[in-house]
């Protein structure tokens, strides 16, 4: 539930708020119990997924106040909503579901893995992104991205350092990217003592030399 609240503390006040691949839909809970849209939409791919957001939004949706669709992505969500959660699922499916559909007025994104995919397809769709950072429930570490389709962002993803593109821009000031960076190091430099093939051990190798030159400071 850490990761939730965490989540939960990128989101703003608005009218209509989406909370698409929603599961248990905590976030769309977050939002009404707190008054913090007006209408809620939740959705998933999950008939089975979505029964369980039902269940726990039941008195809002006795209510209108929330309405619930079992659809693919964005495929049944009014691109006239103000604000969209995609949470808990990875980078190029979130990429995939915004090239089938469109890109929010005001999103938040926060991808399980392949956060560099969906930063530059967003960069380079003309997003301004107000916040580009990484946060940790004390055992795993999630990277989230916060912004608006405004086209006011000409430069794409030039815009970003090598290191800002791997990892977010915000998180480059973040001390818990150090200790994710870190980690990861750890990791790599395990495996590197195993066994492998010598195309693993240069492709291996060169992330690590990445991730030491981004902690240097080298590639920021
Ligand atoms: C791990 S849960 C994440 C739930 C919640 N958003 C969170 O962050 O805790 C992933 C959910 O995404 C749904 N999902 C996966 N791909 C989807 C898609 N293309 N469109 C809608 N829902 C999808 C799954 O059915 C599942 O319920």
């Amino acid at each position: 539930m850490d990761r939730i609240k965490k989540l939960c503390a990128y989101l703003e006040k608005c009218e209509t708020f989406a909370d698409v691949a929603c599961d248990h839909g905590y976030c769309a809970e977050y939002m009404l119990a707190n008054n913090l849209c007006e209408r809620a939409l939740i959705s998933d791919i999950s008939a089975k997924s979505l029964s369980k957001a039902e269940k726990l939004l039941s008195d809002y949706i006795a209510d209108g106040k929330c309405r619930a669709v079992v659809c693919d992505g964005l495929e049944k969500i009014e691109s006239s909503v103000e604000q969209v959660l995609i949470a808990g699922i990875g980078g190029e499916e979130i990429v995939k579901i915004l090239k089938n559909s469109y890109i929010p007025r005001f999103f938040v994104f926060q991808p399980m893995k392949n956060a560099r995919t969906l930063r530059e397809y967003l960069l380079n769709n003309g997003c301004a992104l107000c916040a580009d950072d990484i946060f940790t429930d004390g055992k795993n570490y999630y990277f989230v991205i916060k912004g608006s389709r405004a086209q006011d962002n000409k430069n794409g993803s030039n815009c970003y350092t090598k290191a800002q593109l791997a990892y977010g821009r915000d998180s480059l000031n973040n001390p818990v990217l150090r200790e994710y960076l870190q980690e990861e190091l750890n990791k790599k430099r395990e495996y590197l003592s195993r066994g492998m093939s010598e195309n693993s051990r240069a492709a291996l190798s060169e992330d690590a030399r990445f991730i030491e030159g981004v902690l240097s400071g080298e590639f920021n």
